[in-house]
């Protein structure tokens, strides 16, 4: 189904409805050169939904949601905004070997932290469908192509480190923010090894770095520290209890010997009651070490013509655009995974408003 970005609109199909994809749903029908032609749902209350009405859309769409995947598959679509709480491969399988490319924000970036057997699975069902598997976001995502940009400036780079600096009180998906660790106790048996498995796509990303910087790791390691609350906070989606998880700060990162040459991972606070191990700075903090060192602090921040309570959603549309915005070179990409450092620049769309 691959095709020129040219001479039609992109058929596209927003799998899921949530934080993200509600913002990928946004800007698939504001694109001109995106079409869409379905939504898939995982919430039944959802099934026969307009879209409109499933991401606060002006006028009707005529595209209800459906969670029937053989449904969306018969659309034909060139390609799947893919936004789910959790990657099921099973599901990507069957988009990808139907010739629908697949660009992601759950839990993707090279597909490493997956099963051999899975990553071959995808492997083959790319090369079946002669689809293109992609995955990006904020953070992992646009954070590392500015990592990697930036190392361009360097005669040598010695080590790149980017940190999420954030509060995350406002982000609410409870599940994604307990697998993290917030609202367990802290002596939780296995609590740090749980945390590095969800959080492995970040180690995906520091590999793929490594790799665009050319040196080879010898391995990823990845350590945490946890800080607990002082005191209980009722975020309404969630409960941070006095004593319980407030505080993740940590990094996935990479080696050669016993040097330290990629570093992925975040300072995240929930809740009105903590004190992180370094102060916040309310971004994504990127470093390249080297020389010369680079460094500059990514901000998402509301327009003047925000008109949402809170700020959260900017950064939620911070997140679902490096996937959605990469849907026409991800058509246009050769079949397999790719990932950032093989795609052609992912910009932003200007268009009358
Ligand atoms: N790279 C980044 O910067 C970054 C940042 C934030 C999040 N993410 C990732 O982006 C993805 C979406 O995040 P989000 O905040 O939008 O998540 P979310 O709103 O909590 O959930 C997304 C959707 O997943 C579906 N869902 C709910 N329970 C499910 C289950 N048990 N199994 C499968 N699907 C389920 C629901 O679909 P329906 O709407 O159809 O019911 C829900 O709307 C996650 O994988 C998250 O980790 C990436």
């Amino acid at each position: 189904m691959t095709t020129s970005t040219a001479d039609r609109p992109l058929r596209v199909i927003q799998w899921t409805t949530g934080n993200i994809g509600k913002r990928s749903l946004h800007a698939i029908l504001a694109r001109p050169d995106l079409e869409l032609v379905g939504v898939y749902a995982h919430g039944a209350n959802k099934v026969g939904v307009d879209a409109a009405d499933l991401c606060d859309w002006p006028e009707p769409t005529g595209i209800t949601a459906t969670d029937d995947i053989d449904a969306v598959v018969a659309l034909a679509p060139d390609a799947c905004c893919y936004n789910p709480l959790w990657p099921d491969i099973d599901a990507l399988e069957t988009l990808l070997s139907a010739g629908i490319n697949v660009v992601s924000s759950a839990a993707w970036i090279t597909g490493g932290k997956q099963t051999e057997a899975d990553q071959q699975r995808i492997a083959e069902a790319c090369r079946r469908g002669r689809s293109t598997m992609f995955g990006s976001g904020a953070h992992p995502g646009i954070t590392n192509m500015v990592a990697m940009v930036l190392s361009g400036a360097c005669e040598r780079v010695d080590e790149i480190r980017i940190t999420e600096s954030v509060d995350c009180s406002t982000y609410e998906s409870a599940e994604t923010q307990s697998a993290m660790g917030f609202g367990k106790s802290p002596d939780t048996e296995g609590l740090a090894e749980s945390v590095r498995v969800e959080s492995e796509v970040f180690a995906e990303s520091a590999a793929m770095m490594a790799d665009a910087i050319g040196a080879t790791l010898d391995r990823i390691t990845f350590d945490v520290t946890f800080t607990a609350a002082t005191d209980d906070s009722d975020l309404g989606f969630m409960r941070i209890p006095k004593g319980t998880v407030a505080g993740v700060f940590g990094y996935h990162s990479g080696w050669v010997g016993d040097r330290n040459v990629v570093s992925v991972g975040f300072n995240w606070t929930m809740g009105h009651h903590v004190v992180p191990p370094k102060p916040l700075r309310h971004g994504h903090v990127i470093q390249v070490f080297g020389r010369p060192n680079m460094r500059t602090v990514l901000h998402c921040l509301p327009p003047a013509d925000w008109d949402e309570e809170g700020f959260m959603g900017a950064g939620m549309i911070y997140t679902a655009m490096p996937v959605t915005n990469a849907v026409p070179a991800v058509v246009a990409a050769v079949p397999g995974v790719v990932t950032l450092k093989d795609l052609p620049v992912v910009a932003g769309r200007h268009f009358p408003r």
